[in-house]
């Protein structure tokens, strides 16, 4: 361990930037090993400040070596300036002046792929949250807000394509032959949103014309041999940019928007003010190469960069603790936009069961924050669910709260109001309430307080005077740092069923209604329904309108109504969840305690029904037939035992499979597509529920079903077919299984993206060496320790192994905590990530538990980063 230990930075302490910078001027002499970066920075100090003699400090980094320093010219000698922790400190300065600085950088030995680095053979750069300052000395925090203009000097034989944010005003050859291009952006941005991108790119142009008839270039840039796989993307950026302007009233601003991809990434993408930088994997798609997951996570990601450009860089955070001003914003925006392209109830189910099975672990865990967190040590590890799926959610109920038309007002305000500026989730929530109307004080605890309430709900009815009673109380558990928790804003819509499974048109607060919202806002509270003809049974939470955990004691055939005939399909999906749970909670506890397994399933008749029923949304029958996730199953139990949940969701899954057996047969069938492969909303249904078929039947002894794996395994004419049979072929044993992975990476060994799918695969897989086949693939030719998608792939598809990772000798605990200590000082951002599973150790069953917290201590135990120090150390609390 180190001497001292990072330490955390606080909210409360935040003080507006003693000193501006309006403009900045760099350039970069790109080398691969050593690039020359010179910036100019037009300062002054702030007047906001007050201060008329604060040093000037300015924000660097171990990796950035400083050349020289000069103010108005004069270069400062080494006693007028200090170098401290990163720091470049110069204490006596002008009120206003001209800093040059003059740094080395190193982009090949950059691992940490924060700042400017390579991956492949070009330049790139990320500088969210804090990467502008392993480029060059800078004000690096997003309230200081400078006119940016780039200019890059490179080789052209090997850069013909040099790139930076807004419009190319200059291109020349100097004296050496080399190429300059200078890059000009006309809109103030944080340090955050620069980016610079140099290589031999092949590129797709396309036109977009904005509402008010400008025209908009269009460019997206790949490595060459990617360049036919970017039509997807290019089609979901248009789309995008009309769906702005339709429902938000926003317009691009610039007249260019470039997209570049690049292989080595840390996170999915990022918003780069006219200058998206993404991830390969959430950018390049095809039919042949990339499953409908893919498509539609491409589709999503696109569009959540483009709405960036107005929820996040037009109007951008004050400072970091404000993450989720965009990040929450921007994610319930490129929700709203998904839901609007395809099936609104089918992305409600994917994003909620993704909120209950991530988010409300994060939440119940070690790392628990509130949306806007009050401290961070490292705000690399804030990029969280909670920032974002949570502050998603958060959104989502103000929306409910004022509804569509004022929702609107609201951001119009929002937009209008801050134009060029950078602020706080306060902002946010003042815009609402004052364009609504709507009190929204309470409403703003919803930032403040971690951890996920739970929601208990209990239900009177007196059929004398035909009023039904809810009782709803709400109480949230502690977390870190928060003992005890105030009560929230919560809205919970609901509907009232009768026992035919008809809605009841009862009376509430005077109002006739089939379907409406109670707003809890204390910690009991009990609300009354009038006129309600016969005993309902409650629809409660509909579209899971807030982010809690609801309880109400249903009986199984209450959720058997709900899952057949709710008229909110997300209850309908709701209900099945709940029972599934139900059924699989007494199989867990009897595989737990050594017991057989035996269970009296009501909810096999509930599946029947859904089969039978060919009016309903193939991929909502998909959707409702997915037993809840192992995740999900860990995130509910009191104490995790993982090889008991697998146990039990594989017996149900048998159970359920054999009982339908002929269903599912026939379901597969009637689900095959002949047409073309298309990533539709419609096309995509049918296949995912042939895929769930598929994976029932392959648990019956059936044995045309090994046939069928097979058969669709070597004739698909698309990734989703193809990968599908295998990942079914691999978790059903199937007698072909291994022949068909090398097959699998024989084909596709050239595709990188596809190689990552074969990786994760192949480590999930069950097996008594599962250890020494993940460690058989991080030696594999096609692995690479510097690619964070290889990373991911493999000590993912690892996670998922329930066997090979949780073995009780721990040895799966060690080994991933041998890959952390590896990657600990070589990319601290995805070493840290890699820690999540091992910060769940206070849960688990105690035998496992004592030897998942031994590996936090032995990582503790090194010289670490701050990014995994903080996760780790506030893990072992
Ligand atoms: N801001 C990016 C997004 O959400 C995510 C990101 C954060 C990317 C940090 C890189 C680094 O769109
Ligand atoms: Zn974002």
């Amino acid at each position: 361990m180190k001497e001292s230990q990072p330490s955390a930075i606080y909210l409360k302490d935040y003080k507006v930037p003693p000193f501006l910078i309006d403009k900045t001027e760099l350039t970069f002499d790109l080398d691969e090993a050593t690039t020359v970066v010179t910036s100019r920075l037009h300062m002054r100090r702030n007047p906001l400040d007050g201060k008329s003699n604060a040093p000037l400090i300015l924000d660097g980094g171990e990796d950035v070596k400083l050349i020289g320093v000069a103010m108005d010219g004069y270069a400062l000698p080494p006693e007028e300036y200090q170098l401290v922790d990163d720091k470049l400190i110069i204490t006596a300065t002008a009120d206003s002046f001209i800093l040059t600085c003059e740094t080395l950088i190193e982009p090949q030995n950059n691992t940490r792929l924060e700042g400017l680095y390579r991956s492949s053979s070009m330049f790139c750069t990320q500088c969210e949250a804090e990467g502008f300052r392993h480029i060059t000395y800078y004000l690096d925090r997003p309230d200081v807000m400078s006119v940016f203009t780039t200019t890059i000097i490179a080789d052209e034989a090997r850069y013909p394509v040099m790139l930076s944010n807004g419009n190319e005003i200059e291109r020349a050859k100097t004296d050496e032959g080399k190429t300059v291009v200078v890059w000009h952006d006309p809109f103030p941005k944080p340090a955050y949103l620069f980016a610079l991108v140099a290589g031999d790119l092949a590129v797709k142009n396309d036109l977009f014309t904005t509402q008010s008839g400008r025209d908009v270039k269009l460019q997206i840039f790949t490595e060459s041999h990617n360049i036919d796989k970017v039509d997807y993307a290019m089609e979901a950026l248009k789309r995008s940019m009309r769906w702005d302007e339709e429902k938000y009233g926003r317009e691009y601003d610039l007249d260019i928007f470039m997209i570049v991809a690049v292989d080595d990434f840390n996170m999915g993408a990022m918003e780069n003010k006219g200058l998206n930088v993404f991830n390969s994997s959430c950018l390049l798609a095809s039919p042949k190469t990339t499953t409908d997951d893919a498509f539609l996570r491409v589709e999503a990601v696109v569009a959540h960069e483009y709405f960036h450009n107005w929820s996040g860089n037009r109007v951008t955070c004050r400072d970091w603790f404000q993450l989720s001003l965009k990040e929450g914003f921007t994610v319930f925006r490129d929700q709203s936009f998904s839901a609007d392209m395809h099936s609104a109830t089918v992305k409600r189910v994917e994003d909620v069961s993704f909120l209950k099975t991530a988010q409300f672990a994060e939440d119940a865990g070690p790392m628990a924050h509130p949306v806007r967190p009050s401290s961070f040590i490292e705000i690399s590890n804030f990029y969280t669910l909670t920032v974002y799926e949570k502050g998603s959610e958060i959104v989502r109920m103000i929306h409910t709260l004022l509804g569509e038309e004022l929702f609107r007002k609201g951001s119009d305000l929002y937009f209008e109001r801050h134009d060029g500026q950078a602020v706080t989730c306060d902002d946010f929530v003042a815009a609402m309430q004052d364009a609504s109307g709507i009190d929204l004080t309470l409403f703003k605890r919803w930032y403040s307080q971690a951890g996920t309430p739970i929601v208990t709900v209990e239900d009177t009815y007196l059929p004398e005077e035909q009023r039904y009673l809810l009782t709803i109380k709400q109480e949230t558990p502690a977390t870190p740092g928060q003992p005890t928790k105030l009560p929230l804003h919560i809205p919970i819509r609901v509907g009232l069923l009768n026992e035919q499974g008809q809605e009841i048109q009862a009376q509430y607060q005077g109002e006739h209604s089939t379907d409406v919202t109670l707003l809890l806002t204390e910690a009991e509270q009990t609300f009354e329904f009038t006129q309600v003809s016969s005993k309902p049974v409650p629809s409660l939470l509909r579209s899971f309108s807030a982010p809690v955990k609801l309880r109400y004691n249903y009986t199984a055939d209450q959720l058997l109504l709900l899952m057949s005939a709710d008229s909110d399909g997300f209850n309908r999906w709701s209900a099945a969840q709940q029972l599934a749970v139900n059924e699989l909670t007494q199989l867990i506890e009897q595989a737990s305690s050594g017991q057989p397994l035996a269970i009296e399933s009501q909810l096999v008749a509930g599946l029947r029904s859904l089969l039978a029923d060919e009016s309903l949304d193939p991929a909502m029958v998909a959707l409702i037939l997915a037993l809840p996730s192992q995740a999900y199953l860990s995130e509910l139990a009191e104490t995790i035992d993982p090889l008991a949940i697998r146990k039990a969701r594989q017996f149900l899954k048998v159970t359920i499979a054999n009982a339908l057996s002929e269903q599912f047969a026939q379901t597969y069938q009637n689900n095959i597509i002949t047409s073309d492969y298309q990533p539709s909303a419609q096309d995509i249904a049918r296949r995912s529920l042939k895929s769930m078929a598929l994976s029932y039947w392959s648990e019956t002894s059936d044995d045309k079903v090994k046939a069928a794996i097979a058969e669709q395994f070597a004739n698909a004419d698309n990734m989703t077919d193809q990968f599908g049979a295998l990942s079914i072929a691999v978790h059903s044993a199937h007698p072909d299984a291994a022949s068909m992975l090398n097959a699998f990476y024989e084909q596709w060994k050239n595709e990188p993206l596809v190689v990552n799918k074969w990786l994760m695969l192949s480590a999930s897989q069950d097996a008594d060496d599962a250890l020494a086949v993940v460690e058989g693939l991080m030696a594999h030719p096609s692995f690479d320790l510097k690619n964070p998608n290889k990373v991911r792939s493999v000590l993912g598809g690892f996670g998922q192994n329930v066997a090979g990772f949780h073995k009780e000798d721990g040895s799966g605990y060690r080994f991933l905590a041998d890959q952390i200590i590896v990657l600990n000082k070589r990319n601290p951002q995805l070493a840290s990530r890699l820690c999540t599973p091992l910060t769940r150790w206070k849960k688990l069953k105690p035998e496992l538990s004592v030897k998942m917290k031994a590996e936090l201590e032995r990582i503790l135990a090194e010289d670490l980063s701050k990014d995994v120090y903080e996760v780790v150390s506030k893990s072992l609390v």
